[in-house]
This record gives structure tokens, C-alpha cells and sequence, in this order.
């Protein structure tokens, strides 16, 4: 599965990026930039997983699984802005602002977002996984990459610098800037695959609780590992005033949340009578990931 998702996912992006051969090149530049830059592809992974849990296929799964990378990206562009975490580095290269300038950093993130809703009602994502299976992914989809799914939880973590926010503030900036968009992702698998409702609620449970983890696990390493490691600048959080699970709690306390989450998620695959063991093995693995 691993080497398969990543050939199909550098593939297809490759397929559905606007053409270079255009006055606005600068523009198709800077979003293939981000995009081709080398990110670990958690999110297409999950969707690839999880259509072949409820017995997909990859390419019905494919434009499902850019969509969201799409929204990945374009998060991370703007996450890095100046006006937002002010970060140089990201997926081991200059940020896109660095290069291409705010102006159209800004503007590659725009279309990225954009791009992602053309690719989910695109004639090749309804001949690979069928009308209604695009019309309910770009709901779920919107829904969590939106107000009240990642830009909200953005909105959250800016408002909370410099303060101390109590725990459940950290749980709902966690849950909306990080484990929406994976939560999404696992969604997005069993939908593309023409799912139940069990299996949707069991990936839902999943996403979310690896998704946590995820966030919690990003800000440990933002104090732990080095910026080769990371491909982003290290001591980012404490620099920018961030409140943070390790700011409150510290590291030791944040390790077990990450166990107990990620036992949480695994919990969660009971339900599905085909082999999960490939995402129960992903979870552990994020879980110890040091990039
Ligand atoms: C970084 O996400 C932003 C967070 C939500 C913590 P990833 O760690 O998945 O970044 P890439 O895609 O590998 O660059
Ligand atoms: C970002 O959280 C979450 C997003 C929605 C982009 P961070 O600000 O911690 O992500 P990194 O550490 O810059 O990747
Ligand atoms: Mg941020
Ligand atoms: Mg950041
Ligand atoms: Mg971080």
C-alpha cells in the first residue's frame, strides 16, 4: 500500500494542476511548489486505507485523496505567512512566501482551496466514485476545512498567544485546526468506497482521536526534534507565545495523552470485518514519528 498510495498521489496531483503555459505562471508555480515540496502524506494515505478497508479502489480514491492534500497545503502556506506563525522554512525548503512573495503565497493558497473543490465535482472524480459520492465528500470535506473546522481552530490558536488557555480550549484549537482535516480524510476513504454508516462512524472516531495525537505529537517535536528532522523551524510555538498541550502539561504528560489517543483510534477499527491491521500499524507509527 505505501509505495502505491504515494506513486498514485504524486501522480494524480501532477494531473490536476492548471498548466504552467499560462500569463499567471508565477501563480501555478508557487502552488506546485507547495505541493510537490515533499510533505508525508498522512491525509492521502488515510484516504487510500480507508477505501481499501471498505473495499475501494484506488482510483476512486485518488481525486478524494488530492482534494484533501490540496487543503493541507494550502493551510500550511498561509499557516506560514507573516501575519499568521511567520515561519521560513516548511517541508524542508524555504516557505512559499520566501520565494514567491505573500502576495502569491496568499493566492496559491486561495487556489489550492479551490482546486480542491473542482477536483471533488470534477467528471473524473464522478466516473471513478460516483455522483453522490462527490456531492456528500465535498460536504464533509467543506464542513471540516471551514468556520468551524480548520480555519476556526486557526482562528483559535492566534487568539490564544500569549495567554495560557485552559485545557479545553487546547482540546477544541487541536480538534478544529488539525484532526478536522484527518478526520476528513478517514471520512473521505469509506465514502469514496460507497460505505455505511458503522463504518463512517468508526473512521470518524479514528481521524479524530489520531488527529489529537497528531497535533499534540507536532507540538512535542516543535521542542524535541531538530529542524532537519522537521523540515521546519524548531521553537516556532514558544517563539510566537503559542499555548500549547506541552506549555500546559509538559512533555512526559503529553507522551501519554499521544498512547492513549492512539489506543483510542485502534479501539475504534473493531468494527470493520476486513483486515484494519495496516491502519492500526499507521497509528502506532504516528504516534512515534519524529518528523
Ligand atoms: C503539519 O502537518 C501541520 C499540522 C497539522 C501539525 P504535517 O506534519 O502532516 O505536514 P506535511 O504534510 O508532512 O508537510
Ligand atoms: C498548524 O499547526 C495547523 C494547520 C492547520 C496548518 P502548526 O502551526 O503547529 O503547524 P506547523 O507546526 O507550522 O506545521
Ligand atoms: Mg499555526
Ligand atoms: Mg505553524
Ligand atoms: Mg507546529
Amino acid at each position: 500500500m505505501t509505495a502505491d498510495y504515494l506513486t498514485l498521489t504524486e501522480k494524480t496531483l501532477s494531473e490536476l494542476l492548471p498548466s504552467e503555459d499560462t500569463r499567471e505562471r508565477s501563480l501555478i508555480e508557487s502552488m506546485k511548489y507547495s505541493l510537490e515540496a515533499g510533505g508525508k502524506r498522512v491525509r492521502p494515505r488515510l484516504v487510500f486505507e480507508f477505501s481499501a478497508l471498505c473495499g475501494g479502489d484506488p482510483e476512486s480514491a485518488a481525486c478524494f485523496a488530492c482534494a484533501v492534500e490540496m487543503i493541507h497545503t494550502y493551510s500550511l502556506i498561509h499557516d506560514d505567512l507573516p501575519c499568521m506563525d511567520d515561519d521560513d522554512m516548511r517541508r524542508g525548503k524555504p516557505s512559499n512566501h520566501r520565494v514567491f512573495g505573500e502576495d502569491i503565497a496568499l493566492l496559491a493558497g486561495d487556489a489550492l482551496l479551490t482546486l480542491a473543490f473542482e477536483t471533488l465535482s470534477s467528471d473524473r472524480a464522478a466516473k471513478a466514485a460516483g455522483d453522490r459520492a462527490c456531492r456528500l465528500a465535498s460536504k464533509t470535506l467543506a464542513a471540516y476545512a471551514g468556520a468551524t473546522g480548520m480555519v476556526g481552530g486557526q482562528v483559535i490558536d492566534l487568539e490564544s498567544e500569549g495567554k495560557s488557555a485552559p485545557l479545553e480550549v487546547l482540546r477544541e484549537m487541536d480538534y478544529k485546526k488539525t484532526a478536522c482535516l484527518i478526520k476528513a480524510a478517514c471520512e473521505l476513504g469509506c465514502l469514496s468506497a460507497g460505505a455505511g454508516e458503522k463504518e463512517l462512524r468508526a473512521a470518524s472516531l479514528y481521524g479524530e482521536s489520531i488527529g489529537i495525537a497528531f497535533q499534540i505529537q507536532d507540538d512535542i517535536l516543535d521542542c524535541t526534534a531538530t529542524d532537519e528532522e522537521l523540515g521546519k523551524p524548531v521553537g516556532s510555538d514558544s517563539e510566537n507565545g503559542k499555548s500549547t498541550y506541552v506549555s500546559l502539561l509538559g512533555i512526559e504528560k503529553c507522551r501519554e495523552l499521544v498512547d492513549e489517543l492512539t489506543e483510542k483510534a485502534i479501539k475504534a477499527l473493531d468494527v470493520f470485518e476486513n483486515d484494519a491491521s495496516s491502519l492500526r500499524e499507521f497509528a502506532l507509527e504516528l504516534a512515534q514519528r519524529r518528523k
